[in-house]
């Protein structure tokens, strides 16, 4: 444990960017882990929260961080799938991710999802660096594990070097394209005003130092008034995903983001149907830096103040909706919180019309991502829920007057048995897929096909 001041919590960094352009491989860096190793086709499908504590950071980032220099606990990365908008996770609750590491793949560019991740954190006004990673793949580069980057760049061969500065110019023209002004991070004063972009690579560690020096550097600088808090007050968080684990049930993956939530707290948590009152049994810590999503190993704790990810066991989660809030009663009127939950599933709420399509999907975030990409086709919607597609879904989806709307677009979600036998005997064309961009060309390719 440390000696700093409890009360400035830890900052959350949201690390994202495209499919496979290397975020989960830049934290297993950064904690000493082998997530990805074990992710099935190295493809990320849910979100994850991993505690770095300071020393840890200090000791990756070698002289370019000193424990001394900060009094902030340490940072909480948020690992995000390629393919996920991340919107949410943002929204939810003001503001979840108070930094942002935008990870592009040196060879690839710039790609679907990130020009995705830029358009929300140019709509949320979250600072961030750039990962341009991969850059070991450089031709002719000359690895130095672990090392800062920039002498690491100076002592390339001229040509290595050269290619590596043209695809790192790419990166840096499309971000100005984008509105964002942006340059190398070493020629970087301002990093309020200018964007770094830091060449790195998750596989030798290179430039990993200086990543983490431009989050510390941001976080102490620009956002340590944000990161002072009432760590006594009522907690506040998000559901990431909602797990049985052995001997307890149903259980949430939460990431806290305000105040304390103490063992035998009283939580309002979002619910598919209506928000569940309910008693916290125990709070489960995954170690620091491990990754909540896949780690097995829990201490139980009796409190937990924000920043973290934690796991919560109670009674009847089975109903609960990741992407949900969760929220400490403390020493409030139940019904208030009760309200104040709803409020906040109101607010993601989808617009529905008197006409149009059905959606499901897995997360309250990728409903809403789901919405606003088929808000932008102008396709529009009568249903939006998250679940499986069910029996029910079909006979709303039978009920559109134009035959183009009766379809259900189903991100990420199985067909109930009952529900496929009812599909293959109606009018009903279900579209299904894991991701968003796919489902909403497949769509309007059905569309097209129809007007011929
Ligand atoms: P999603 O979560 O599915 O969006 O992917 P991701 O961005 O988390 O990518 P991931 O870390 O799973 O890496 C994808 C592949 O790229 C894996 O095979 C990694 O080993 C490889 N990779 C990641 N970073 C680097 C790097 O810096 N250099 C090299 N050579 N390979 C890398
Ligand atoms: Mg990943």
């Amino acid at each position: 444990m440390s000696d700093h001041d409890t009360s400035l919590r830890t900052p959350i960094v949201a690390v994202l960017g495209h499919v496979d352009h290397g975020k989960t491989s830049l934290l297993d860096k950064i904690r000493g882990s082998a997530v990805s190793e074990g992710e099935a086709g190295a493809i990320t499908q849910h979100i994850g929260a991993t505690a770095v504590p300071l020393e840890t950071i200090a000791d990756m980032a070698g002289d370019l961080v000193t424990v001394e220099d900060f009094d902030l606990p340490g940072l909480l990365f948020i690992d995000t799938p390629g393919h996920h908008s991340f919107s949410t996770l943002r929204s939810r609750g003001g503001a979840l991710a108070d930094l942002a590491i935008l990870v592009v793949d040196v060879n690839d560019g710039f790609q679907p999802q990130t020009e995705e991740a830029l358009d929300i954190l140019q709509r949320t006004g979250t600072p961030f660096v750039v990962a341009a990673n991969k850059a070991d793949t450089t031709p002719g580069w000359n690895p130095n594990e672990n090392a800062p980057i920039k002498p690491s760049y100076d002592a390339q061969s001229d040509t290595a070097r050269q290619r590596l500065d043209e695809n790192l110019y790419e990166i840096i023209g499309q971000l100005s394209d984008d509105g964002f002004s942006a340059d190398l991070y070493w020629r970087v004063q301002n990093f309020q005003k200018n964007i770094g972009v830091v060449p790195c690579s998750a596989l030798t560690g290179e430039g990993v130092p200086d990543i983490l020096a431009v989050l510390m550097g941001l976080s102490q600088r620009f956002m340590k008034a944000e990161m002072e808090i009432d760590v006594a007050g009522p907690g506040e968080g998000t559901v990431l995903e909602v797990k049985d684990q052995q001997g307890f049930g149903a259980t949430l993956d939460v990431v806290v983001y305000d105040g304390t939530i103490n063992e035998g707290d009283q939580i309002v948590v979002g619910g598919v149907n209506d928000p569940i009152v309910t008693e916290i049994r125990a709070l489960l810590q995954p170690q620091p830096n491990a990754e909540i999503r896949v780690e097995n190993r829990f201490e139980r704790v009796d409190a937990v103040a924000a920043a973290a990810g934690v796991k919560i066991a109670a009674p009847d989660l089975d109903e609960a909706m990741a992407g949900a809030p969760v929220r400490v009663v403390r020493d409030r009127d139940v019904d208030d919180v009760i309200a104040e939950v709803e409020a906040e599933l109101a607010e993601i709420e989808v617009d529905t019309e008197e006409e149009g399509v059905v959606v499901k999907a897995d997360t309250l975030g990728s409903l809403e991502a789901m919405a606003n990409a088929l808000q932008e086709a102008e396709v529009p919607i009568l249903r939006a829920e998250v679940g499986d597609v069910a029996p029910r879904d079909i006979a709303v989806a039978g009920t559109a007057r134009e035959p183009e709307h009766t379809v259900i677009l189903g991100f990420n979600v199985e067909v109930l048995p009952d529900a496929e036998r009812e599909l293959e005997q109606s009018e009903v064309t279900l579209f299904a897929d894991d991701v968003i961009y796919q489902l909403v060309e497949d769509y309007e390719e059905h569309v097209a096909e129809m007007q011929r």
